[in-house]
């Protein structure tokens, strides 16, 4: 079988590389691993040089660059990180900007397959109530993607990160959970509601499951041309953290809705707010992060047919749950 070449934009971050190790356990010898980066001398790169991935340095605002580093890949992943400060300052390139230079130089250099972290429109869910920029952009990148003349052209739009609930610096707008008690002592985790019947929230364990939705997209990439697929770990209500945390822990800890969206903290960075905002078209819309109702059932198959690519089993051959997560990051 010939060996077909997959360059991945963003490959150092937690969702390219996410792709990077999936296509790399790959059992049949198929794939090649291409890394960009804008810094090949980064710890993160010099890993990725270390496991066996071809590693080269272009700049997403540079298309010539980014034709050099596409030239020969049968497939491309891209990841635009909104949050980067080379993107949305004033009077800069904007997100959108950036993943139409990505997709035109895929097309110049002749990429016949193209998978997009994309997002569904904000806008569109509410109908204009409750924009959400990083969301919106997104979806116009996957839009411009499809129209250009790929053979097959997919999304794999990430949920909530499971991996969040690691990040010290984040647990402050939620109360201070998991790592921080609330002023009366408890292990509080407070969110705003997230809408629908049930508050449930498409949770994605990045470094477990999105690398693997996509390399399993990547083993019959035309058979999910055009869609957006939901790459869900665990569809799960917001309430069930806690007991999913206090099963994998034995630690005690409660929860507790904020009355309004509004009432999480943004410190004015730009990252919080489009999280604050996730939470206000999230509410507005009864829930509907994705535009639709949350469906695993694209996730699993996708995860089953890399799974037995890579000779996972067991678990590992699963999409994961809060509470295997909690169990093995936390307890
Ligand atoms: N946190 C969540 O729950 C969540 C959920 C859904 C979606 N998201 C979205 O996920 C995105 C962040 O993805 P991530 O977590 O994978 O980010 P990350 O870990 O910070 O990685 C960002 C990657 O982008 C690359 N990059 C950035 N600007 C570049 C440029 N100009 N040229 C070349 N490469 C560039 C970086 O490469 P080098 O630095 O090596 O050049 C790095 O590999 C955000 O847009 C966020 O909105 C987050």
């Amino acid at each position: 079988m010939a060996t077909k070449l997959v360059t991945v934009f963003g490959a150092t971050g937690a969702q390219g590389g996410s792709v990077v190790q999936a296509l790399l356990r790959d059992k049949s010898g198929t794939f090649k691993v291409r890394g960009i980066t804008r810094n090949p001398t980064s710890e993160a790169a010099k890993a990725l040089s270390a496991s066996g991935v071809e590693v080269v340095k272009a700049d997403g605002l540079n298309k010539g660059e980014l034709v050099s580093a596409f030239k020969g890949s049968w497939a491309v992943f891209a990841n635009v990180n909104s949050d980067d400060p080379c993107i949305n300052q004033k009077d800069g390139p904007s997100e959108t900007d950036m993943g139409k230079i990505i997709i035109d130089a895929a097309v110049e250099a002749e990429v016949r397959h193209f998978v997009f972290s994309g997002m569904a429109s904000a806008s569109e869910t509410t109908k204009g109530a409750v924009p959400n920029r990083a969301f919106d952009e997104k979806h116009a990148i996957g839009q411009y993607g499809r129209s250009k003349p790929f053979a097959s052209f997919v999304d794999a739009s990430p949920g909530w990160y499971m991996e969040t609930f690691l990040w010290r610096d984040l647990a402050p707008i939620f109360g201070g959970w998991p790592f921080n008690p609330d002023e009366e002592g408890h292990m509080t985790f407070t969110c705003p509601r997230w809408g629908g019947p049930n508050d449930e929230v498409p949770f994605t364990a990045i470094a477990a499951d999105y690398g693997d939705i996509v390399h399993g997209i990547l083993l019959a990439p035309e058979k999910y041309n055009g869609r957006l697929i939901q790459s869900i770990s665990q569809s799960r209500s917001l309430e069930s953290v806690i007991p999913d945390y206090q099963t994998a822990t034995g630690k005690q800890a409660r929860f507790r809705f904020m009355k309004t969206w509004e009432e999480l903290e943004t410190y004015g960075v730009t990252g919080l707010i489009t999280v604050q905002r996730m939470f206000g078209f999230c509410q507005h819309s009864g829930g509907l992060y994705y535009g639709v109702p949350n469906d695993t059932a694209p996730a699993a198959e996708l995860k089953a047919a890399a799974a037995a690519a890579q000779g996972k089993t067991g678990d590992d051959a699963k999409l994961m749950t809060l509470e295997r997560f909690f169990k093995q990051h936390l307890a």
